[in-house]
């Protein structure tokens, strides 16, 4: 029996950096996926080959430690996890290709773990549902990556639908969908080609920030929620128990809650030019009050502004470089991309990579016998 999983990678309209405060995200599936292709040997031995990176992992299903080369780790995490609730693994040979770009912002990790983690539930017919693929992949993270992010990336994976945004409260992990399709207006990715090598540690950084605040209100009002679900006029009251930082950082996660909610009933009447003033919102809070963008991504938003058939844009993902996600009339694409590669050219030097996507449903497997 082969197993083939098409892991895609995600998007996120607005609702960043709020997922992990317990508040509201906005994402979809895209048309860009890892593919796996995996069946049991008989050997001693497991095999995992990234067509990718071009690169090999050998090991032993017994043997299984933190590596100290990085991508093993979301191979090697999820097995880990898969021994440590007691099911017989035996070795297999499985190879990924992928089109999704690495440490861009849309999500390669948690479509690895996640796409890695249905192969082998379906290899080894493991009882394992689509909620409980969302929890390996935070196990993975955060024992294996040493990443304490939320649940944004592996819920959309798993539940993404075609032509569809997924309104999903983090805090309770209750979700609808809200349809996106439009004649005019499409999604475009501009990926800025900078990869922030500390982004693990910046991210767990602003985790930290947000509980300073959180654990501030909750001891000041006596209550136990999480950030996002605080008000503006709440945090007011705290400001001067709180330092400068997990104040600006607070501001910056109760605004963006309160956007994407705004936000949503937006795009439900798609209203994308209303909408898209909220993405440029969104960016100005992760640049000057979360501090996670850098001087590529604001360029392009900033370069966005003043063109009409562009309705926002603003950085998406963790931040620190990657792509900035434009909503952006369909007929005028092509040389808007043009335009900004030249000026993005003579500014940094480098290239801009555009990404056109869909949204397209999430995780889907087949079985052949
Ligand atoms: C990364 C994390 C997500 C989310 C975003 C920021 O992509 O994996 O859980 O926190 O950053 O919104």
């Amino acid at each position: 029996m082969i197993i083939k999983v098409k892991s895609p990678g995600r998007i996120n309209l607005i609702g960043e950096h709020t997922d992990y405060n317990g508040g509201y995200v906005l994402p979809g599936t895209i048309n860009k996926a890892i593919n796996f292709e995996i069946f049991k040997v008989k050997k001693v031995y497991c095999e995992v080959k990234s067509a990718k990176i071009n690169k090999l992992l050998i090991f032993e299903i017994n043997n299984i430690k933190k590596s100290e080369t990085h991508w093993h780790n979301y191979i090697l995490g999820t097995i880990d996890y898969f021994l440590s609730k007691k099911n017989k693994i035996t070795p297999f040979k499985c190879s990924i290709k992928s089109n999704l770009p690495i440490g861009s912002g849309i999500s390669s990790s948690s479509a690895l773990i996640s796409g890695f983690a249905k192969a082998i539930i379906e290899l080894f017919e493991l009882k394992y549902s689509k909620s409980d693929i969302v929890k390996i992949v935070s196990y993975v993270e955060r024992n294996f990556i040493g990443l304490r992010g939320g649940i944004m990336d592996q819920f959309t994976i798993n539940y993404g639908l075609k032509d569809n945004l997924i309104l999903l409260n983090c805090d309770n992990s209750s979700y609808n969908y809200i349809q996106f399709k439009s004649k005019s207006f499409c999604i475009l990715l501009l990926n800025t080609n900078v990869k922030h090598s500390l982004i693990n540690s910046a991210y767990n950084d602003r985790v930290n920030e947000c509980l300073d605040a959180e654990k501030i209100l909750n001891t000041y009002f006596n209550c136990n929620k999480k950030l996002a679900n605080f008000t503006l006029d709440e945090l007011d009251l705290v400001k001067d128990k709180l330092n400068l930082i997990s104040f600006k950082r607070a501001r910056f996660v109760i605004s963006e809650n309160t956007r994407t909610l705004n936000g949503a009933e937006l795009l439900k009447k798609s209203n994308y030019h209303e909408f898209g003033k909220l993405m440029y919102d969104s960016h100005n809070g992760l640049k000057n009050l979360y501090e996670v963008s850098c001087v590529e991504l604001d360029f392009i938003v900033d370069y966005t502004k003043k063109l009409n058939y562009v309705a926002g844009s603003r950085m998406m993902g963790g931040g620190f470089g990657g792509c900035t996600i434009n909503l952006i009339e369909k007929k005028i694409i092509d040389k808007f991309i043009d335009d900004i590669s030249k000026s993005y050219l003579t500014t940094f030097h480098k290239n801009l990579t555009p990404i056109k996507v869909n949204i397209a449903n999430g995780l889907t497997f087949k079985k052949i016998k």
